[in-house]
């Protein structure tokens, strides 16, 4: 398999820039800067940005056995920098820092600029800069702040931006990352059944002839996982999915029907609405709540595995956004994304061996996966529904009472979307429960209950949000269905807050 190797000096944007050569239908793999790379079938290379500088002593460098592979080369932000300096040219580590939208003018539109403009809107995020070409190297591109802001040597093929193409705030990212694929002369023909076979390979070698136990929650990374796995493992992949009884209106069903009839995999559930809601009386505070539901899951998950014989591995549908990433536990250089894992613990706790075949992929590639192997629209378009469940939209207390009206009002909001078209336009929609009295009048009674809250965010990475724009009567009629229809609430608000300053979860 022909492929693009990633050199990872460390960037937030290293995984970005694979996948983007994924999107482009091309192979890539990511590779540490200090790892020799397996030079076979590589056909270019592009180096990542990075935190340090170029032209300190002992701080990251490009091998060379890349240098010498007579291989097209393109670096990015420190790769252009370490590239620029390894070859002989000057860089300077004082001076202005760039960061956020600058303007670039091109002196050249050919070869990696091909079919772009003459000025360009791109996203930089640098201290240091090149000042002096090596011999060779002329500037294809400057902003204000980097007259040398990208540069080409056209005998060796070695490339250089200053600026980052792979992240979206860059026009013509895209395009230029595909002049250079086209530079490389690499093919073009990677894609999900690709993917899904890399993993076929990888759970086969890796797995043998063990067991496979996975924790499923229902929601689109871990059913689209335990759907690959069984189609690879048959009756070695044991599923589990546990109803702490915080999930949604007839979840834990629909998600137990669903895979048995669409996949023909056998799902065990687990009860243990009883032993989440005993433990979570009394206790308000969300942090607190967060941690019982935790613990006690992995409780529950661990006593239900126990009767299973012979697992050696768990498999979770942990997925690169969800990943921590430290220089000892993986092949990445990236600092840590975000600190909460799927099933934290469980692994070190039962002595299970981890698979986590999607850890490398971002949300809607799983769900191109999950197209590709024929799962239904309703499971690969399902919003992310969080570990904690309706633990985290109770205000408050959990109880019973208030999960069963909140599960209805949920419903009646979620299934009214579905129906204006509007779900899919949705990032997150959901329900909300505040134990806040208002008065209100039902006929000719008064009544003094409780309150839902409706959110609704677009989002595509989950870390900014803005407020969906629903439609005003939308509301207006889903407000009058929960106020008639669920027993005891007075009211419906509609929360206006985008994230930041607000998270997307109240709690
Ligand atoms: P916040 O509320 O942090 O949410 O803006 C961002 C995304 O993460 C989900 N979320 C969680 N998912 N366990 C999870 O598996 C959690 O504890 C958790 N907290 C938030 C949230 O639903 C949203 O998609």
């Amino acid at each position: 398999m022909q492929k693009i190797l990633v050199v990872d000096f460390g960037s937030q944007y290293t995984q970005l820039i694979a996948r983007r050569l994924r999107e482009l239908n091309v192979y890539s793999e990511v590779y540490p800067w200090d790892e020799i790379p397996v030079l076979e079938s590589v056909d270019g290379f592009v180096l990542s940005g990075g935190p340090e500088s170029s032209n300190i002593e002992g701080n990251p460098n490009i091998f060379n056995e890349i240098l010498e592979s007579n291989k097209p080369i393109l670096g990015i932000c420190y790769g252009m920098q370490v590239l620029a300096f390894q070859e002989g040219g000057e860089i300077q580590n004082e001076g202005k820092k760039e960061f956020g939208y600058a303007k670039i003018d091109l002196n050249n539109q050919t070869s990696l600029f091909a079919d772009t403009s003459d000025s360009i809107d791109v996203w930089m995020s640098h201290g240091d800069k090149v000042i002096s070409l090596p011999e060779g190297y002329e500037t294809l591109a400057s902003s204000d702040n980097s007259p040398i802001a990208a540069y080409q040597n056209l005998e060796k093929n070695y490339f250089g931006l200053q600026f980052h193409p792979e992240v979206t705030h860059t026009d013509f990212g895209l395009k230029i990352i595909e002049n250079f694929i086209n530079v490389c002369g690499v093919e073009r023909n990677w894609n999900a059944d690709d993917i899904l076979k890399n993993i076929h390979n990888q759970a086969k070698t890796e797995v043998g002839e063990g067991k496979v136990l996975l924790a499923l929650s229902g929601g689109v990374d871990s059913t689209v996982l335990a759907s690959v796995l069984h189609k690879t493992l048959e009756d070695r992949l044991v599923c589990v999915m546990v109803d702490h009884g915080l999930l949604r209106k007839d979840e834990a069903n629909n998600v137990v029907t669903n895979l048995k009839e669409k996949i023909g995999l056998e799902v065990n559930l687990v009860n243990a609405q009883e032993t989440f809601l005993g433990k979570l009386k009394g206790i308000k505070d969300p942090e607190e709540k967060r941690k019982i539901i935790g613990n006690t899951f992995i409780e529950v998950f661990e006593t239900e595995a126990k009767k299973i014989q012979g697992i050696e591995w768990l498999a979770q549908g942990t997925i690169y956004p969800d990943v921590i990433e430290s220089a000892g536990n993986s092949k990445s250089k990236a600092k840590v994304i975000k600190s909460h894992h799927n099933v934290g613990g469980l692994p070190e706790r039962m002595n299970l061996k981890l698979l986590e075949p999607f850890r490398m992929l971002f949300k809607d590639e799983v769900r191109k996966i999950g197209k590709a192997i024929n799962l239904p629209d309703e499971i690969i378009g399902r919003h992310p529904f969080p570990g904690p469940g309706l633990g985290i939209r109770i205000i408050g207390e959990v109880t019973k009472e208030r999960l069963d009206k909140l599960r209805e009002a949920d419903h009646i909001f979620l299934s009214e979307m579905k129906k204006h078209n509007l779900y899919n336009q949705a990032s997150q929609a959901y329900a909300f429960y505040l134990p806040i009295k208002s008065v209100g009048v039902v006929g000719d009674n008064r009544i003094y209950a409780d309150v839902i809250g409706l959110r609704s965010v677009d989002t595509t990475d989950f870390m900014t949000a803005n407020v969906s724009n629903l439609p005003n009567d939308f509301i207006q009629h889903v407000s009058t269905r929960i106020v008639n229809e669920v027993e005891d609430i007075s009211r419906v608000v509609y929360d206006v807050t985008s994230k930041p300053p607000a998270t997307i979860e109240w709690e």
